[in-house]
């Protein structure tokens, strides 16, 4: 590592001294309040801690099993067991339990498409329909070869048959693998290559902005460069001609539709793996974090509940904008939600099509009750214009999420004002793909929120800053954040890569998960995160790691060497400045030149690993700023593409003249 984050940052958020109280009238709005007071919170905290074994019994109860478990918990650093020899299984508990009570009528899933040439394009799922669709599709996958235990790739765009397709992995005892639809074809070939998949899921395209993203032609393009799929079973959305492979690709409609609606579902283990995700890291190709059954369900479903006031029957509607290719998508469109019988909300398009409104028309028409989004989404709104906003009736708003960056305070007013017109609390979510789950957050109708801080940790949420040494630090240093103690739905390993998983969350700070953000607590216990302590940067609330995009960049045959950085980006949080030494035959004679080889380069991250990983500044040098031991100087290259010219030591700096170049002066 790694330098620490400027103190200068970490004052900024300090000085917050708002601090907003529970709105009157929110307990009657919601339906009553799951926790309804700081001292209520304190005491079932206090007891989650004290007890954790009766605290998680209790809350796994509530499931169908169909095994009871001998034991809550085994743990052995950095193995944790939840549920010993318990068994379950989690479609039957997000679906098939909700029909056998009684509320096979009930909606489940509202999607509406993207595509707005006339009336919007909506579906809805009754659970009793959601069981027929992903029993047709568990049985078809069945037939296919699927097995319990296998891992399927799924690669498609934000449709229902998404959430399907996961859920009928999960009925038959076979893990998921879901690829987000925005990542490359050689991002997928990567990622099946690593779970050596037998089978992916696609389609013949995505919407997006209108536009559409050939997800069938990635995915023939991924399957030329890895040999592991076997079968790929392909959704038809968009109707553009695809390439066929016969044998290897079967479309959705002739396999599924016909299918068989009895499927029973498979009792797995409660430590059976039920997806992998994969996800950056500081070093090296993504890692697939491995989350299991039972724990993942219980956690990812309580906090879902608690943490968004998720209460059936009182015509609650529940939307989260992320995309289910990351962990929100999983556990809080999917996994979490279902179980809590409040229909789920999802969305195919983009917040700004066909206009900047249009994420505001659905909260109007769909009466949209709990909102969740990310703070790049927000400075986006709020660059676009409040007219936007305005034009929209939003009063069927009850609370407001955040997650998956840093929220600064002028955009958390201005959702609580514009978007929550000073009546939803604002719940600021921190949690990671490794956690599974919301670890730190504020509970609406309990928790005092302020601007910026993330509060105070969930229910079984052991959180302390600490230093270098593990040593806990005093209220208002700040330090790394680390848990000290285990949580159902925390990783259980890293695909394939022991050491990795060991080394990465369990090395640096004896005995305690380290989260790999840097984080200081208040003298209120307030938590705030100040960002990652190593090379991951989150770009638009996407995790991406320096060394990825370097590599992507060193793979284009002009590129000798490259650093990447974060740089503070207005609406993405962060964005990507890359640094690179050129081939000398490659440099380029002119500005024309050198514009050209910058888009050829951002061209080719694209391909590499996605739109998203393409870097918005890209300057050429001679050399790279290094240490007499050749160490690249990051600090250095960060405050460079921060523009920030503040003194700092440049005794170690080799060649001087370097610095010119790279604040681009020569
Ligand atoms: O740096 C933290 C940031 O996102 C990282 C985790 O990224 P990922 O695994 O992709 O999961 C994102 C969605 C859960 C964290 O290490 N992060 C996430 N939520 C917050 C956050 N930073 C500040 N505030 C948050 N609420």
């Amino acid at each position: 590592m790694t330098e620490t984050k400027t103190s200068a940052a970490i004052e900024s958020v300090l000085t917050e001294e708002r601090v907003f109280h529970t709105p009157a009238g929110f307990s009657e709005a919601i339906g009553g309040a799951y926790v309804e007071s700081m001292e209520d919170y304190e005491r079932q905290y206090q007891r989650s801690i004290d007890d954790p074994e009766g605290f998680w019994g209790e809350a796994a109860s509530e499931f169908d099993w169909m095994r009871p478990w001998d034991r809550v918990l085994e743990w052995n650093c950095p193995d944790a067991k939840w549920f010993v020899g318990g068994q379950t299984n989690i479609c039957h508990n997000c679906v098939d339990r909700q029909v056998d009570q009684g509320h096979g009528d009930e909606v489940a899933i509202i999607w509406e498409g993207e595509p707005m040439d006339g009336a919007p394009e909506v579906r809805t799922f009754t659970y009793r329909e959601l069981r027929d669709e992903v029993s047709r599709c568990a049985n078809a996958l069945k037939k296919l070869g699927v097995k319990k235990g296998d891992i399927v790739t799924i690669y498609l765009g934000m449709v229902p048959e998404l959430a399907v397709a996961m859920l009928a992995c999960a009925r038959i005892g076979a893990a998921h693998s879901v690829i987000f639809g925005g990542f490359s074809a050689q991002a997928i070939a990567d990622r099946v290559e690593d779970a050596r998949s037998r089978f992916l899921i696609t389609g013949d395209g995505a919407w997006r902005r209108g536009s559409v993203v050939p997800l069938k032609e990635n995915v023939d393009q991924a399957l030329e460069m890895t040999d592991h799929v076997e079968h790929v079973l392909v959704l038809k959305r968009i109707g553009n001609d695809v390439d066929w492979k016969d044998g290897r690709d079967h479309w959705w409609h002739d396999v599924v539709d016909g299918e068989s609606t009895e499927c029973p579902c498979e009792p797995v283990d409660s430590e059976h793996m039920l997806f992998l995700l994969y996800t950056s890291g500081s070093t090296g190709k993504p890692k697939g974090i491995i989350h299991t059954t039972g724990g993942y369900m219980v956690y990812a479903a309580l906090t879902a509940r608690t943490v968004f006031n998720l209460v059936p029957d009182r015509g609650q509607v529940y939307w989260c904008t992320a995309d289910i290719g990351w962990v929100t998508g999983h556990s809080y469109i999917v996994y979490g939600v279902l179980p809590n019988r409040v229909p789920t909300f999802m969305f195919e398009g983009a917040p700004n099509h066909p206009d900047p409104g249009r994420f505001w028309d659905v909260v109007e028409r769909h009466k949209v009750t709990q909102f969740y989004t990310a703070p790049t989404a927000i400075r986006a709104f709020m660059k676009w214009g409040d007219e936007h906003v305005e034009k929209h009736d939003l009063s069927s708003l009850k609370v407001l999420g955040t997650v998956g960056e840093p929220i600064n305070p002028e955009a958390w007013m201005w959702y609580h004002k514009k978007i929550g017109g000073e009546r939803c609390p604002i719940v600021d979510t921190w949690w990671q793909t490794e956690t599974g789950g919301h670890m730190i957050t504020p509970l609406p109708g309990a928790t005092p929120t302020v601007p910026g801080s993330c509060t105070r940790p969930f229910f079984g949420i052991d959180a302390v800053i600490v230093d270098e040494h593990g040593e806990e630090q005093p209220l208002g240093s700040g330090g790394l954040l680390a848990i000290r103690s285990p949580w159902p739905a925390m990783l259980r390993g890293i695909y394939g890569d022991r050491e990795r998983f060991v080394d990465t969350y369990w090395k640096r700070i004896k005995g305690m998960y380290f989260a790999g953000d840097g984080a200081r607590r208040d003298e209120r216990g307030n938590f705030w995160i100040m960002g990652r302590v190593d090379d991951v940067i989150n770009v638009s609330g996407h995790r991406l790691g320096t060394m990825e995009v370097e590599s992507a960049l060193v793979s284009h045959e002009a590129v000798v060497e490259a650093a990447v950085v974060g740089m503070p980006h207005e609406i993405k949080g962060t964005g990507i400045a890359a640094f690179c030494t050129l081939e000398p035959s490659r440099k380029p004679a002119d500005a024309e030149a050198t514009k050209a080889l910058i888009k050829e380069l951002r061209q080719h991250v694209g391909v590499e690993i996605g739109a998203i990983a393409k870097p918005d500044v890209i300057r050429f040098t001679d050399a790279m700023p290094k240490t007499r031991s050749g160490k690249i100087m990051r600090r250095l290259l960060r405050d460079i593409a921060a523009g920030v010219e503040r003194e700092q030591d440049m005794s170690t700096l080799e060649d001087k003249n370097v610095l010119a170049q790279l604040r681009g002066e020569s």
